[in-house]
């Protein structure tokens, strides 16, 4: 990636992480900025451009900081603002961006605008959120967090009215139809992009306007307010992006681009459960079929491509078929669910077959979009599915066998989680000290897989896409293209090894080289060309034209 290009995270590969969950400086027990700033040498190892902070501001962690309660500050435990303006310094410093939750949907009910606007109809803080004397409003719009909330609207003693919230009930929604709301979002923008902030990872995009007679999703009104935004970036803080977290069907996922006026990334929510589906039912066809439905894109925008994050594996948007598969394939146990979603980390989910591993992120490098992936997944990090909430997907990074996995010298009581002891997940032997000691573990693989990516950077990251079919229906294959450039890529998505032939003869003469080892395969030649790949296995295959001697 090019640091000084403003399009350089159609390059990057972004990585999610909570500094809470990081690395822990001072035996507290918590992660803090200082622990993620002296961890920094190993994300610039692992070969990351930008790493995504999960909310860090001052709140009181009931749905773990995406209930702020002052968007100006950082919760004391996690460390103080000049420790997070060392880390953009040194992560500057290191060539990595850093992007930042922004949670402009709600806030805390703690939050002090809240709390007046509760008290008194008249205050000034009372139209900044959404009121009404009884529950008839808006009655299309669904629920989300469907396993703990009965309604969108909570009846608050103290104001005598209830209030509308998309998500959890101690999270009211601001009230995007009032001026002063939009300008002080703005305002919180400002603040952290002049301290030299790469963007924002912007959550639940969908929902900030409500009208009557709609499901209060997508509404033209959030679209003209996130291009006010977009002009706010382009006019003052040029090369800083947008991520939308919008999980919806493909044509209102793909609508928060605008015009290349909108949104610089969208998460590609459609494509992640399809994936799984993929692999459950040994079909390409889900991947091909909703690759077709989510692009083109604008030109100079990207999605950003992921496996797993912090919230469950979200169901929300497939068709009941789908989500019957993935519940029967992924979540045997009731409690691997929640709401409509399953909540399991990535090596868990694949019941840690290191062939689906690799062939999952041989996907993730090398679709069209920016690869983010989510900390400890380099590993193979397990979960515990007997925390609440989403908390077994976020306990702490495992750097080492010592005491708390290395994350932190505290008791390992005071811990804000438990560390990760399953046997077959065990920190002891699931760690980063321990695994870049291995040649061949998962994360040396990793490593190696993003040198391989960065190689062929400009044509996995903005180059074309072309699928080929051979009548085999579990192999997928494509080849990415970008000016004279090719890299085929073929995906065993069978439990069986399948042996398959590819009428390539577009590049005859050409001569595959394997992109890993840079071995060469025979040239392509008239003749449809053979390959037998083992169950799951992948090969992406750089097309060297001939006469080529570059030596790629
Ligand atoms: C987003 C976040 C999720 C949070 C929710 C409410 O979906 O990813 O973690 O609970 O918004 O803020």
């Amino acid at each position: 990636m090019d640091f000084d290009d403003p399009l350089w995270f159609r390059d990057a590969i972004f990585y999610e992480l909570h500094v809470k969950s990081f690395y822990d400086s001072n035996a507290d027990g918590v992660g803090d900025f200082p622990g993620l700033i002296q961890k920094l040498d190993y994300l610039k190892n692992l070969g990351i451009d930008c790493i995504w902070l999960l909310p860090f501001y001052e709140s009181p962690l009931k749905d773990d900081g995406y209930d702020i309660s002052d968007y100006y500050s950082i919760l004391s435990v996690y460390g103080t603002v000049d420790d997070f303006k060392k880390l953009l310094d040194e992560a500057h410093s290191r060539k990595i961006k850093v992007i930042a939750d922004l949670v402009l949907n709600h806030v805390s009910d703690q939050h002090p605008w809240f709390q007046e606007a509760r008290k008194d109809k008249n205050s000034k803080k009372r139209n900044w959120f959404v009121w009404s004397d009884d529950q008839s409003r808006y009655k299309d719009a669904r629920i989300i967090f469907i396993d703990t909330e009965r309604s969108n609207w909570t009846f608050d003693p103290v104001a005598g009215q209830y209030f509308w919230h998309r998500f959890y009930s101690h999270q009211p929604d601001l009230n995007y139809d009032n001026p002063e709301v939009r300008e002080e979002i703005k305002k919180v923008m400002r603040y952290w992009l002049d301290m030299g902030l790469d963007g924002f990872r912007c959550d639940a995009v969908p929902y900030l306007f409500e009208r009557e007679g709609t499901n209060c999703e997508n509404l033209p009104e959030t679209h003209a307010y996130f291009k006010e935004l977009r002009k706010m970036i382009d006019r003052e803080y040029p090369g800083r992006i947008l991520l939308a977290e919008a999980n919806q069907w493909p044509t209102d996922a793909k609508a928060y681009f605008g015009n290349e006026d909108e949104f610089h990334m969208a998460f590609n929510f459609p494509l992640m459960p399809r994936i799984f589906v993929a692999l459950a039912k040994q079909d390409a066809f889900p991947i091909i079929n909703i690759m077709q439905q989510v692009t083109p894109i604008p030109e100079n925008c990207d999605w950003g491509i992921f496996l797993r994050n912090h919230d469950e594996l979200t169901l929300e948007m497939v068709t009941d078929d789908e989500r019957d598969i993935m519940y029967n394939e992924y979540a045997k146990l009731p409690k691997m669910r929640l709401n409509l979603g399953i909540r399991r980390r990535l090596s868990p989910l694949i019941e840690g077959d290191r062939y689906t591993f690799e062939l999952l992120h041989a996907l993730l490098f090398s679709l069209p979009g920016s690869p983010i992936m989510y900390y400890g997944d380099e590993i193979g990090m397990g979960d515990n599915i007997y925390l609440g909430d989403r908390n077994g997907v976020r306990t702490p990074m495992q750097w080492s066998y010592d005491r708390n996995a290395g994350f932190s010298a505290a008791d390992p009581e005071q811990l804000y989680s438990p560390v990760i002891i399953n046997p077959n997940y065990h920190y002891e032997f699931i760690n980063v000290e321990g695994e870049s000691r291995m040649p061949n573990s998962l994360l040396n693989w990793v490593r190696k897989m993003i040198l391989v990516r960065r190689k062929y950077s400009a044509i996995l990251g903005r180059g074309k896409i072309r699928y080929f079919y051979s009548g085999e229906k579990s192999v997928l294959a494509y080849v990415r293209n970008y000016g004279n450039e090719n890299v085929f890529c073929i995906f065993n998505l069978a439990r069986v090894p399948k042996a398959v032939m590819f009428d390539l003869h577009e590049f005859k003469d050409y001569t595959p080289v394997e992109a890993i080892t840079d071995s060469d395969f025979p040239p392509i030649g008239e003749l449809p060309y053979f390959f037998t790949l083992n169950s799951r296995s992948f090969f992406w295959l750089y097309l060297r034209p001939p006469g080529d001697n570059t030596g790629k």
